[in-house]
């Protein structure tokens, strides 16, 4: 009988039995998988795992919050949160070429993750205990995708990176090997996860990093998560976030337009909402949303955010558009 409640039951006694006395780290991104990973074993194992949060400074509002307060609660994991967010930012400064962007939060972000590593293998050791294990939340698609083999301590972040050093080689615990997205969600629900996390929309490694069409500085990230922001709470409000596969908001931030607001002129930056329908992100239609919130959320854009004087729409589907726009 597949339930949830069996598959945590069986996973638990797996990793117990995969595990012994040692001690796991897991990687968190605020993504479904890896925050439903880590609650599974935590729960088989309790604190003999620590997760690692990564703060790049990219997600959107809230959602650093969600791990670092909501998930914690939730669960009771031990998190080492590290606060990397000038990093990020020093990284990035002056570039606005995407691929280029992506390398570099990609290259940061295993740097990051790497020294933090370290530190809770050698906090471990201090106390005359073994690292051996690394959490990943491999689903049962990626399995099929790269060919089923089994996995050597290879880190397929959310980044795509490549592997870990070797003074950081782990075995893989991948808890959810076997299941599909609905049932990661499911056992998710199950392990107390906050419905927030468990129905996270798709949001890509790179962050608001690739929502900005421009190099990347810590004004304009605030200004595209303030719009996101909205957008996103417009869309919950009226009931939308089931039916829409993702919506990147993009601040075109090397673009300026010319509006009218308030007592005069204005020359700020143009928002775009990208609503995609999809089955699985490799093709998508843009989502027909009604006028009204459409209405509702172009209004409060312009009014409360402040470098803003303009929303369009995205009415492109995939081909010939990608979902994100760089
Ligand atoms: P595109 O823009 O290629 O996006 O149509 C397809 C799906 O992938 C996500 N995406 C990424 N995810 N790292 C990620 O982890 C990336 O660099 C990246 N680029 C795009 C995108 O949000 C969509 O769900």
């Amino acid at each position: 009988d597949w339930t949830p409640g069996n598959v945590i039951a069986e996973q638990e006694a797996a990793i117990r039995e995969q595990v012994g006395d040692a001690k796991v780290i897991c990687g968190l991104s605020g993504g479904v998988d890896s925050s439903v990973a880590a609650a599974l074993v935590q729960r088989a194992i309790g604190d003999q795992l620590t997760c690692v949060f990564v703060d790049h400074g990219l997600l959107r509002a809230g959602e650093a919050e969600q791990v670092e307060t909501d998930f914690v609660a939730a669960t009771g994991v031990t998190l080492k949160v590290v606060d990397a967010q000038q990093r990020f930012l020093d990284a990035l400064a002056g570039v606005s070429d995407p691929e280029t962007k992506r390398k570099i939060i990609g290259r940061e972000f295993i740097r990051v993750f790497e020294d933090a590593a370290r530190e809770v293998v050698a906090d471990a050791g201090a106390h005359g205990e073994d690292v051996k294990f690394l959490v990943q939340g491999t689903l049962y698609p990626d399995v099929v995708e790269s060919g089923g083999g089994e996995g050597a301590a290879n880190i397929k972040s959310h980044h795509n990176v490549g592997g870990l050093p070797d003074d950081l080689q782990f075995e893989l615990i991948e808890p959810l090997r076997a299941l599909f997205k609905d049932e990661v969600r499911a056992v998710g629900l199950e392990l107390g996860v906050p419905e927030a996390i468990v129905w996270r929309q798709p949001f890509p490694g790179p962050g608001l990093g690739i929502r900005i069409v421009g190099d990347v500085t810590a004004g304009r990230l605030e200004t595209l998560r303030a719009a996101d922001a909205i957008a996103r709470e417009e869309l919950t409000a009226a009931g939308l976030d089931r039916e829409i596969w993702q919506c990147p908001v993009v601040l075109l931030a090397d673009v300026r337009s010319v509006g009218v607001q308030g007592d005069g002129r204005t020359y700020g930056h143009p928002i775009v909402l990208r609503p995609v329908s999809s089955e699985d992100a490799m093709t998508a239609d843009w989502t027909r949303l009604p006028y009204d919130v459409l209405s509702r959320i172009s209004t409060r854009i312009t009014n409360e955010v402040a470098e803003v004087n303009r929303v369009v729409l995205d009415v492109t589907s995939k081909p010939p558009g990608t979902i994100e726009w760089e």
